[in-house]
């Protein structure tokens, strides 16, 4: 991974803070992104102290510009892009009946448009300067299984995994652009979680008793996963999606 460079959106809390370090830790240069400099500084410092090569980048993954600009500025600052992490996501638990125009467009354009704005964009930067690179997307796994309360989320996230899927096969029959997922279940530590199971909910605990594992997942399990697919070890993976839930999905009554 010496050198490598990688770009993760989200990259200042949670699973993209902890890819982010794990990355640095092997000797990447890191690019973080996100909406509030104040958390992209504070992540920086942290990253700082495994591996001075890091570049954070204000911007919100909704805007084709700003990931235009954020794409530039990584050739300018690293000369490349090997790998793009898609990890910036918006959710809120809301029954679907009440969910407002506003509140769907919001979870869409963050998790679905997002991706795609980022994919495109260094996809685009790959094939113009005959290089090769990778993709990896984190969805849910209620993708597939469905979940109560997350419709926006639920219906971005399978479009991010038909993303992936299509982008494997066609970018990787041109170019040998390759593209994974993967689908963390409950993971400690992000916003996702924090927003969806509080810990002093009745939820909490019936979501570890779902779980085989009898534990939530940690943001550095998830980390290692995304540095797996990414390494070399995992060059004949493509298009796929891997779960890392502790069996929960497989669980569900
Ligand atoms: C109902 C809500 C709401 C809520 C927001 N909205 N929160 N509706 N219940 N709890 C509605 C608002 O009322 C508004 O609609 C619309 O959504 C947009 O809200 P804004 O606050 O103006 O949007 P914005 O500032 O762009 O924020 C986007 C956001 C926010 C998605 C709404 O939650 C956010 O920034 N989240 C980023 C962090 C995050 O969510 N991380 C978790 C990702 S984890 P109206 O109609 O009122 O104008 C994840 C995977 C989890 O996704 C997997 C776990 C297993």
């Amino acid at each position: 991974m010496k050198e490598k460079v990688v770009i993760v959106t989200g990259g200042s809390s949670g699973m993209g803070k902890a890819m982010a370090i794990k990355f640095a830790k092997e000797g990447a240069f890191v690019v973080i992104t996100g909406r509030t400099l104040e958390r992209l500084e504070e992540a920086k410092k942290e990253i700082e102290q495994v591996n001075g090569q890091i570049l954070c980048y204000q911007m919100d993954v909704r805007d084709p510009d700003n990931v235009h600009n954020m794409v530039r500025t990584t050739k300018d600052t690293f000369g490349k892009i090997d790998f793009l992490i898609n990890n910036a996501a918006g959710n809120f638990l809301c029954p679907a009946e009440e969910l407002s125009n506003n509140g769907w467009h919001a979870v869409i354009d963050i998790v679905l448009n997002g991706t795609w704005y980022c994919s495109q964009a260094v996809g685009k930067e790959w094939i113009a300067s005959n290089q090769k690179g990778s993709i990896l997307n984190i969805v849910a796994t209620y993708a597939w299984t469905s979940g109560a309360g997350v419709i926006h989320s639920a219906c971005a996230k399978a479009g991010v995994l038909a993303m992936t899927r299509t982008l494997a096969v066609e970018w990787g029959s041109k170019y040998g652009i390759s593209a994974n997922a993967i689908a963390p279940g409950p993971i400690e530590n992000t916003g996702g979680f924090d927003r969806l199971i509080p810990s002093s909910s009745e939820a909490y605990q019936q979501k570890i008793n779902s779980i085989p594992a009898r534990r939530f997942g940690q943001p550095e399990e998830v980390a290692n996963l995304a540095y797996f697919l990414l390494s070399p070890q995992s060059d004949y993976i493509n298009g796929e999606c891997i779960t890392i839930d502790g069996g929960q999905w497989l669980n569900r009554k």
